[in-house]
């Protein structure tokens, strides 16, 4: 990420927020926050929030009398949360490291971060640690690739037209789909009784070009993956035969994601 200037990890984001937002994340954001069991008045903590679709999510329901807060790493993410979450505090830096003192928070929310922190068992102590005792966490995460055969699929032609690490790339969201190997990391991060569950959303894009494209422009640059225009066509092109079974009536792809809620309560 750190060869990108702040302007460009900006417009990386701003292209997060407009082209995968919609499809993938905003779903998630009030489901979420009801199973965090978010409450007028609460103080909340979104651990890895993006462009901050969550937080206003969850600051909608705190009202005046809450607050929320928060982190992640990337700059350019915060500078566009900033822009669309007036009021709200933001603060950069690593979810293996929160700047807040412990038993702070009411409740400590993170939708799809887990699978890209580089220390997921200290991210989960950290949300832990600054939880209030009996205060909720609840975190989502996308389950396996195999489940999601349209991202699959789009993996599976970086990895052939492309480079195998473009294809690598794209499989990390979906890296810890396991509920078996996901419980063995709450445990073995302290989660107290942690519970998983499977919920069914539906992602939607406006076409299977706009699909390609909210990857390529917004995220895959922060994974230091830039594709020349002549790459884009290829893959917009062969994405176009492999995922006919995606398409609706209106040129639009649809595709079912499953995705697990952990929540747990703090002792
Ligand atoms: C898929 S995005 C999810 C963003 C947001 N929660 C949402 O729902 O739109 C993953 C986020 O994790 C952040 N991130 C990655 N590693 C991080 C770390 N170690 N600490 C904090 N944030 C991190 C990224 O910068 C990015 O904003």
């Amino acid at each position: 990420m750190s060869h990108l200037s702040d302007r460009e990890l900006e417009k990386v984001a701003e292209a997060y927020e407009q082209l995968l937002g919609p499809a993938l994340f905003e779903p998630w954001a009030d489901r979420l926050a009801d199973a965090a069991e978010i409450q007028p008045g609460h103080r909340v903590l979104d651990v890895a929030c993006g462009t901050g679709i969550l937080t206003r999510a969850v600051a909608s329901r705190v009202a005046d009398t809450g607050a929320v807060s928060g982190v992640d790493i990337n700059p350019g993410m915060l500078a566009v949360a900033r822009r669309h979450s007036p009021g709200i505090e933001l603060h950069q830096g690593p979810a293996e490291a929160l700047p807040f003192d412990n038993d702070q928070f009411d409740a400590v929310v993170s939708q799809f971060g887990l699978t890209f922190f580089s220390e997921p068992d200290t991210a989960l102590r950290e949300m832990k640690r600054v939880l209030k005792p009996g205060g909720h966490l609840a975190l989502a995460v996308f389950d396996s690739l195999d489940k999601l055969p349209a991202y699959a699929t789009l993996a599976s032609i970086y990895e052939r037209l492309i480079d195998p690490g473009v294809g690598k790339a794209l499989q990390r969201p979906f890296s810890m789909g396991d509920t078996d190997r996901l419980a063995l990391l709450l445990h073995e991060a302290d989660i107290p009784a942690p519970v998983i569950l499977t919920h069914e959303g539906t992602a939607h894009f406006d076409s299977i070009r706009n699909m390609v494209l909210a990857d390529v422009r917004g995220w895959f640059p922060f994974a230091g993956i830039e594709l020349g225009e002549s790459a884009i066509e290829a893959v917009v092109h062969e994405a176009s035969k492999e995922l006919a079974a995606f398409q609706t009536s209106h040129g639009g792809v649809e595709f079912k994601v499953p995705v697990h809620f952990i929540t747990a309560t703090k002792a």
